[in-house]
């Protein structure tokens, strides 16, 4: 048994040491951070339970280095240490139950949790209140001297404290933090890295690192690092008792320090909290990959001491991995409801994150020749909650030279119409406004939650109605009449019941909602919401310029342009009209309540209409301010004729009322005014 675990020693060894030298010296690390912590745990841990089988060639006998010659060498003050990890509850009470064993019985621990922040670690003196020096972590012991990249980094005060009102500084303070990038920040370099044609940034911490150790800090300060700090290294002239007093201290000071952090009295406590950091760590500005346990009371944690290189006072509780390897097996194309083709992943199949992960967003066939992912590549796929998979990068160093290239496909999956990049776009488009799959993705969208949102109505219904020719377009839809699904497979008298329910709520959705239901390109509820605030009414929309739309806070000019030009085009043209005469037309109502164009007018209905039902084209006036009235007087403004008509007309001809048709009806609407 025991030579089991000493061949599983030596295997782990090999393993980590080969990861090793992959990563630090030739700068090319063939799996991820995630299942490299995973490898160097286990063996951390079998040589915990078997001491015996620790080799002085072990990876656990050395704490990484990241010195480089570019930088004098700074020694500091106290050894600048890593935590232990845990992952899992069982770990986290086993950490606690081991650490009371070495207390005096009875003690109660208090705890506070912090975010375990994804950048690099920096300390930072300073001195009489100055910042005097800053250093990476380095070996530990030794770190590179990267004061003046510090000093351009925007939240790390030059001087404490930042109030002059604020605490008095101590003599000497060493501060401990973690350096990075915010993700809005992240991405808004890579998207200039894009503009500038140079290839993107693959990782945000690493990123981070080579930022701060430019030899030219006035890189550094181009790109928008932040510092938030969590530890006290070493000072004189303070006494903080507890990890809480330190936090607050420091912010009092005028430090960032590490957000969201907790006290909590009990480990139960923070258990519970766990889940909500795991969703939470969604919606933060910055990479997290755990969160960190410190034991409050200073004395105690000084009295816990160390295992081996880890303090016992604090832990580090991670998150399952989000970022896994895997090979590429094949891309396939997907046809959006514009247009556009998204490349999507099929991969070998990978756990990541609790999830079997079989296929993976690659965005847009650029990006795929920026990032130079090829076929039959090693891969890194991030899962991060709910979010769709998507392909980091290739792993470069995995290759064993018969990947191939990604080509986008010459034509429409779909259609095989020949697909087109129009200048300056990164996206390859299926030109084809009939595409099948193009109709069927805007159709999809239009009734899906979020737009118009008709229940009932799923991917599965729109595809039978499309293929049964029940609908063309999206304003077919408001034309199904329960007969219509006659003689349809699957289609009970309930879910016709609820189907026509569900659409005849929609029919009556706020202006705003139908034109983000459009598929309009770039127009999404907040873009609808204001079209709608300034224009009112689809009409009014549809015959906006693209100065008007251009006038709008919130819409810039290539959007208003794009969206002038959907307007302008026949089909749409014709698609909103067909949606009008089904009664689909709503107005903005803040700019429709005074003088609407029916306002004043009274109605005569004769005859049956060419769309709308009775009921539908007496509401519609109604609810446009006219009046219906029964019978035809001198007073009538109008008698809305269609088909068939009885005796109204002839009495409104010699009346002489005017007699007016459906579509007129529609016009006065939309225009707002009298025909
Ligand atoms: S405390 C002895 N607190 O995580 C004190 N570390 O895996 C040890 N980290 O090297 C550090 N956020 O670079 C601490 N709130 C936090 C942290 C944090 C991120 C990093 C730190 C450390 C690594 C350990």
């Amino acid at each position: 048994m025991s030579s089991d675990f000493a061949t599983r020693a030596k295997e782990l060894r090999e393993q980590v040491n080969f990861h090793l030298y992959r990563y630090h010296v030739l700068g090319s690390p063939v799996i991820t951070d995630g299942e490299f912590d995973k490898l160097f745990f286990e063996l951390k841990a079998l040589e915990a339970e078997h001491p015996e089988l620790i080799t002085p060639d072990s990876p656990t006998q050395r704490t990484g280095s990241d010195l480089s010659e570019d930088f004098a060498k700074v020694k500091h003050p106290a050894p600048i240490l890593s935590l232990a990890n845990a992952f899992s509850e069982e770990d986290l009470k086993t950490w606690e139950e081991r650490n009371l064993k070495l207390l005096p019985a009875g003690t109660q621990l208090g705890f506070t949790l912090e975010p375990k922040l994804d950048g690099l670690t920096i300390v930072i003196t300073y001195e009489n209140g100055y910042l005097v020096q800053a250093a990476t972590r380095g070996n530990g012991e030794l770190g590179d001297d990267v004061t003046a990249n510090v000093r351009t980094i925007k939240n790390v005060p030059l001087k404490i404290p930042v109030d002059p009102n604020g605490p008095k500084a101590p003599e000497r303070l060493v501060v401990r933090g973690e350096v990075m990038f915010l993700k809005k920040d992240f991405v808004a370099l890579n998207k200039k890295q894009a503009e500038a044609e140079l290839p993107l940034y693959v990782n945000a911490r690493n990123t981070a690192s080579g930022t701060l150790k430019q030899k030219d800090s006035r890189i550094t300060a181009s790109r928008p690092l932040v510092a938030y700090l969590y530890a006290v290294v070493a000072a004189s002239g303070i006494k903080w008792d507890t990890q809480w007093d330190i936090l607050n201290n420091l912010r009092d000071l005028g430090f960032s320090t590490a957000p969201h952090a907790e006290y909590y009295p009990t480990l139960s406590d923070i258990i519970q909290q766990l889940p909500t950091w795991e969703s939470r760590r969604r919606t933060l500005d910055f990479e997290i990959d755990g969160v960190v346990l410190k034991i409050n009371d200073v004395k105690i944690q000084a009295e816990l001491g160390y295992s081996g290189k880890d303090p016992r006072g604090a832990i580090a509780y991670k998150f399952p991995a989000e970022e896994m390897t895997t090979k590429l097996l094949g891309v396939t194309a997907n046809v959006g409801r514009t247009g556009r083709l998204t490349p999507t992943a099929q991969l070998e199949a990978v756990f990541i994150g609790g999830v079997t992960v079989t296929s993976a967003s690659l965005h847009n066939y650029d990006q795929i020749a920026k990032l130079d992912i090829r076929l039959g590549d090693t891969v890194i796929v991030k899962r991060s909650g709910e979010v769709i998979p998507y392909v980091i990068g290739p792993v470069i160093g995995a290759r064993d030279g018969s990947e191939t290239p990604i080509l986008p496909p010459t034509n429409c999956p779909s259609c095989n119409t020949p697909v087109i990049q129009p200048e300056g776009f990164v996206d390859t488009i299926c030109p084809n406004l009939d595409c099948p799959e193009r109709i069927f993705r805007s159709i999809e969208f239009f009734v899906s939650r979020g737009a118009m949102d008709i229940e009932s109505m799923g991917p599965q219904t729109v595809k039978i109605l499309i293929d049964n020719k029940l609908i063309q377009d999206e304003a077919d839809i408001f034309t199904l009449k329960p007969e219509s699904f006659e003689g349809l497979e699957g289609f009970a008298e309930k879910k016709i019941d609820n189907l026509m329910k569900s659409i005849e709520a929609a029919k009556t959705r706020p202006l705003a909602q139908l034109v983000g239901s459009l598929g309009i390109d770039g127009v999404g509820g907040v873009v609808a919401g204001l079209l709608a605030e300034k224009f009112g009414s689809l009409d009014a929309i549809l015959n906006a310029s693209v100065e008007s739309i251009d006038d709008i806070e919130g819409i810039g000019p290539i959007l208003a342009e794009g969206i002038a030009a959907w307007f302008a085009d026949e089909r749409h043209r014709k698609l909103l009209d067909k949606l009008r005469a089904a009664g689909i037309n709503p107005k903005n109502e803040a700019k429709v309540a005074a003088g609407d164009g029916l306002t004043g007018s009274s109605f005569v209905l004769t005859g049956t209409l060419p769309t709308l039902s009775r009921e539908q084209a007496e509401e519609l006036i109604e609810s446009h301010g006219g009046k219906i009235s029964g019978s035809v007087s001198k007073k009538t403004s109008y008698v809305l004729m269609g088909d068939t008509p009885g005796s109204k007309a002839d009495k409104a001809r010699t009346l002489g009322v005017p007699i007016i048709s459906e579509a007129d009806l529609m016009a006065m609407i939309t225009s707002g005014g009298t025909k």
